[in-house]
């Protein structure tokens, strides 16, 4: 369970400071939020990602939508990590986390007072299983500051692979790929 707040730790900060330059002398260089490739007929499906970027490039904002085209009676979540030397060197790419499950996913959703609460508030999808058929919205959401600070990650370009089930049914959920780069920042 400690864990499992962890990576929703990492994974909210990661995906809602994407590229910004908030956290204290390192920056955060988002590369990628997207469909695995090659899935049949995902029944969960992200799509039209927006990040909203100031004038230094730093993530201002993002913004998604996401369709469920079939009910989702429970969710279980995996999460690969790879740890890369960066982006040019790809072939580096060694595990840093394998195959991560967590079945208590339904339940993390709706908890209160998380780092993940708020932004809950601004997605239009119930945040409790199962989940409905539908087209639901995450509205442009500001990068929140403090938020960005707990990033409990080294230097190094990071690739990590979300992959969902029903719990119930057995069935194939999605499959997400998220790619970020974090770096420790030139002082100007
Ligand atoms: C989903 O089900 C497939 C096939 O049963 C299994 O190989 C895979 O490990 C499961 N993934 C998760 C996240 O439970
Ligand atoms: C969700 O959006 C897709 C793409 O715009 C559309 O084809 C589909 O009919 C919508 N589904 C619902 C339930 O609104
Ligand atoms: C939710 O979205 C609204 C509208 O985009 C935004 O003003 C607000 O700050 C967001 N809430 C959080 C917790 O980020």
């Amino acid at each position: 369970m400690g864990q499992t707040v962890l990576l929703f730790a990492i994974l909210c900060s990661v995906l809602l400071c994407a590229e910004t330059q908030f956290i204290i002398g390192r920056k955060v260089q988002f590369r990628k939020l997207a469909m695995c490739p090659g899935q049949r007929r995902p029944t969960l499906v992200f799509e039209n990602v927006v990040f909203t970027r100031n004038e230094q490039g730093a993530t201002t904002a993002i913004s998604f939508m996401v369709y469920v085209k079939k009910r989702v009676e429970r969710l279980t979540m995996s999460v690969t990590f790879w740890k890369c030397e960066d982006y040019e060197h790809m072939d580096s790419c060694e595990y840093y986390l394998k195959d991560y499950t967590s079945n208590d996913i339904c339940e993390l959703m709706g908890k209160k007072n998380q780092i993940w609460t708020p932004f809950m508030d601004n997605f239009s999808m119930p945040p409790r299983c199962p989940i409905n058929v539908g087209n639901y919205t995450f509205a442009p959401t500001p990068i929140n500051e403090k938020l960005l600070t707990i990033l409990p990650l080294p230097n190094a370009f990071w690739k990590l692979q979300f992959k969902g089930n029903d719990t119930i049914t057995g069935e194939y959920v999605s499959c997400v790929d998220v790619e970020f780069e974090i770096h420790s920042r030139r002082r100007n």
